[in-house]
């Protein structure tokens, strides 16, 4: 999770989807059958300019109906049609006359509810296969060529065809690698999401434009305009109060809810002294000077700190800052008078998890501390205007309403900030030196034109010290780690190679002008085993 997320998680709950907007665009329904893919199907059908959405397999009809969808997906997943308890396409979509895709799992189920045959794989097949279209005249295939590289991952396989449908593409293995009926269903035995399938997007295209008949309108200024007025009518008169984190997602959110409501919406800013250098600054500077949104800037540095002395465990080093921060904004909000709103950057992947680990549709937020003249539970209403967008549609939002590039493309950084960047305990020089080694990472590493191509990178400030030597002097110092890694989102990571000489200048500039530090690894761990913080 990113920074305004997990401020956050462990006091609020997300609004239930169904709650939410209704479509202005030409939308479909990805219908999720447990695939690890399933987030980046939505990803994809979205970057065709398609607004859709992902929702459970057995999600309530009238979830799946508010959307008007005008075509189906359906994910892959780990179950066979032949489990006992494997999941069905519900009869409402079959029967609804409108294009399906069934991608993998979803071309079986679509085989064996329609009469067709699936044979129970024994082995998996797993890799890349070349695919040889069957049929000129299919819609999927318009524009691409005879042959194409796709992604296999499958066990099961279509073994007999349904009635009405004829195969349009076979490869080595699957004589029946993807099949379609006339009436628009499609199935593919392969992945057409990921990037390992060059075509897939073109796949993808097609379906939603030629089969689905949809029209590709979903973009950042369009989403901008239908989000401004619903805000507008979701608050009304009322006052709003959002926390910035420093981050995309709530700076991103508080701009777009000032766009819509102006100077009802307060942004409360704590720092905790835990930030990087110059970002509290920016924070301020971008919100009262350049977007003259309203911005109370509580400096809580010594508050964080001293209820840090003495911590080590990370996870008791996250409860802290995170009820501290709880308190403190309570105390701010509790100045303001009456609040009826607090606005969010909550984002899609934190939708999606957090339904599929069942949390539900509850949109107060519960105060856990009575502070003075506080009452014991306030009582807000959530304003999400980033509920549906994924972080690279945050992030196109963000630019179109104005936020410096700076901000809209840094990094993700974690709510505790560098007190899990600090093996053992957290006091002020090892923050001062931290922030030092820390702001040569990321300068040289803008300096080389390599941010941007990287999820996260950073120093971290290890508790171990050991032996050098500078000048005619024995040191004993401590060692700073660098963490650089590439990743499509967190859940997996790679170190990322970055080149021997930028490494050589960091370590360099970090031994030289970070007192205190003597030596400067590189960390080369994947996630997973790895996590990408230390802490
Ligand atoms: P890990 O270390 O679990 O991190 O691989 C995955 C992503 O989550 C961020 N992260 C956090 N974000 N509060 C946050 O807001 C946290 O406690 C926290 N821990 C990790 C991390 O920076 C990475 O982007």
């Amino acid at each position: 999770m990113t920074s305004s997320a997990s401020t956050w998680s462990e006091i609020t709950q997300t609004m239930a989807p169904d709650e939410r907007a209704t479509p202005r665009h030409d939308a479909v329904v990805v219908l999720d059958f447990g695939s690890q893919y399933s987030m980046l199907i939505a990803r994809r059908i979205r970057e065709c300019g398609v607004y859709c959405e992902l929702l459970p397999w057995n999600a309530p009809r009238s979830a799946i109906e508010r959307l008007q969808p005008r075509g189906y997906v359906l994910s892959g997943g780990p179950s066979s049609v032949y489990d006992d308890d494997a999941p069905a396409i519900p009869a409402f979509i079959l029967e609804s006359g409108r294009p399906i895709l069934g991608i993998c799992y979803g071309m079986q189920a679509l085989a064996h509810q329609l009469g067709g045959e699936v044979a129970p794989g024994r082995a998996r097949e797993y890799g890349s296969a070349t695919i040889r279209r069957a049929a000129e005249d299919c819609a999927l295939f318009a524009g691409l060529p005879a042959e194409m590289l796709v992604w296999m991952s499958h066990g099961d396989h279509v073994l007999r065809l349904p009635p009405g449908f004829r195969a349009i593409a076979s490869s080595e293995n699957s004589p029946i690698a993807a099949m379609e009926h006339p009436r628009g269903i499609v199935g593919l035995q392969f992945h057409p999401e990921v990037v390992h399938t060059p075509q897939g997007g073109e796949m993808l295209r097609n379906f939603l434009l030629r089969i689905c008949g949809c029209r590709p309108t979903w973009n950042a200024g369009s989403f901008i305009a239908g989000a401004v007025e619903q805000v507008r009518a979701q608050v009304g008169n009322g006052r709003v109060v959002c926390a910035l984190s420093g981050g995309v997602d709530s700076a991103v959110a508080a701009a777009l809810i000032h766009r819509a409501i102006g100077d009802q919406l307060t942004c409360i800013f704590v720092d905790n002294g835990l930030l990087r250098a110059g970002e509290a600054q920016q924070v301020v500077r971008t919100f009262r000077t350049h977007l003259h949104i309203p911005l109370i800037h509580v400096e809580a540095q010594d508050r964080f700190l001293a209820r840090l002395k003495g911590v080590t465990d990370p996870e008791e080093k996250r409860k802290i800052i995170g009820h501290e921060f709880i308190w403190l904004f309570e105390e701010e909000a509790a100045k303001l008078g009456e609040i009826d709103f607090i606005a969010q950057g909550t984002t899609y992947p934190d939708v999606v998890e957090s339904a599929a680990t069942g949390a539900g549709a509850t949109a107060k937020i519960k105060s856990h501390h009575n502070v003075g003249g506080l009452p014991a539970e306030m009582r807000l209403e959530l304003v999400e205007p980033l509920h549906f967008l994924f972080k690279d549609e945050v992030r196109r939002v963000g630019l179109e309403l104005g936020l410096p590039e700076e901000m809209v493309f840094r990094h993700p950084f974690p709510g505790p900030g560098l007190a899990i960047r600090i093996i053992g305990e957290v006091t002020r020089p090892k923050l001062d030196l931290l922030r030092a080694a820390d702001a040569i990472v990321l300068e040289e590493i803008r300096a080389a034109g390599l941010y941007r191509s990287l999820w996260q990178a950073f120093a971290v400030l290890t508790d171990t010290r050991s032996v050098g030597v500078q000048g005619d002097f024995r040191t004993y110092g401590y060692v700073v780690a660098i963490r650089a890694v590439t990743a499509d989102d967190a859940m997996t990571a790679d170190w990322a190679r970055l080149p021997y000489d930028l490494l050589a200048r960091i370590a360099a500039r970090i031994t030289n002008e970070v007192a205190g530090v003597n030596r400067v690894v590189y960390d080369i761990t994947t996630k997973p085993p790895g996590t990408i913080e230390w802490e």
